[in-house]
């Protein structure tokens, strides 16, 4: 696996190819992300990933200085994957200036759910996307991303920035990956003391009884469900930002029963801020 610092040195070893599948990821890997970079493999001619802690898409309060960096183990499980060239550019490699130019996607999708409880997160995401894209595809004829449908508005959010801005990848969704007992794999995940590590799985089964208790109730009671179940998360000791039923489509409240759902949430269990969700 050769590893490139700069956009310059990504883009030489990616001259000879015209068809890259490439992951983004901000490192601290785990399965979900190298079961992401085994599905990208065949479908590309050559099979890239990055990593990239992006200040952009943390709020000052957040975890980006502690956010765990483990470079060695993340370069030997890329290598162990079969992966090409990984992108690993330093902070003055990828924002030699600051970035004033930013990509903001619109307010009712980015401005809902996740966006709600962290402004500002999907102009730095789609920015980053948008910048990490360039610097991948630049020239090529075609490629592919993936990305997991754990974080499903943002892979939403960067289909649709694709689609709009027509740029010749194709956005492949990556199912979530989940531990033996159901808990969405997560880099988050390793900051859970054990105690709250047995909790996390409750996060996982209160989307699914409030999708069943949803589709057996109907949808005129889905906001009474939706606050039973926070509440009876917060009687466990979770924080609950949301727990919600949307259409898959456009993540808004689902109007009548014939359209496909999700059932998203997110929540605090001690520090940790945990999301999730599971379509019905
Ligand atoms: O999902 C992530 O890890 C990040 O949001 C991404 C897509 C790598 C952008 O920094």
């Amino acid at each position: 696996m050769k590893i490139a610092h700069t956009i310059a040195d990504l883009r030489t070893q990616l001259a000879p190819y015209r068809r890259p599948a490439f992951v983004a990821t901000m490192g601290n890997l785990h399965d979900g992300h190298i079961a992401l970079v085994n599905q990208a493999r065949p479908r590309g001619d050559v099979t890239v990933a990055s990593i990239f802690v992006n200040r952009l898409q943390f709020a000052p309060h957040e975890d980006f200085d502690s956010y765990p960096r483990t470079w060695e183990a993340d370069c030997a499980k890329l290598q162990a994957a079969g992966c090409d060239v990984l992108f690993a550019p330093r902070e003055a490699d990828l924002y030699p200036e600051p970035q004033t130019y930013k990509v903001h996607p619109p307010a009712e999708l980015a401005d809902i759910l996740e966006g709600h409880f962290r402004p500002g997160f999907f102009t730095g995401v789609s920015t980053v996307v948008m910048k990490l894209f360039s610097c991948v595809f630049a020239g090529k004829p075609e490629g592919l991303a993936m990305f997991g449908k754990k974080d499903y508005q943002q892979l939403m959010i960067v289909r649709r920035m694709v689609r709009q801005f027509a740029l010749p990848i194709e956005i492949v969704p990556g199912e979530t990956l989940r531990a033996a007992d159901g808990l969405a794999l997560s880099s988050r995940n390793g900051y859970l003391s054990a105690q709250e590590r047995s909790e996390a799985v409750h996060l996982s089964m209160a989307l699914k009884a409030l999708g069943q208790a949803v589709q057996a109730q109907g949808l005129p009671q889905r906001e009474a469900l939706e606050a039973a179940a926070m509440q009876a998360l917060a009687a466990r000791g979770w924080k609950p930002d949301y727990l919600t039923v949307r259409r898959r489509a456009d993540l808004l409240p689902p109007e009548n029963a014939d359209t496909s759902l999700v059932v998203l949430g997110a929540a605090r269990l001690g520090p940790t801020r945990l999301i999730d969700n599971l379509e019905i």
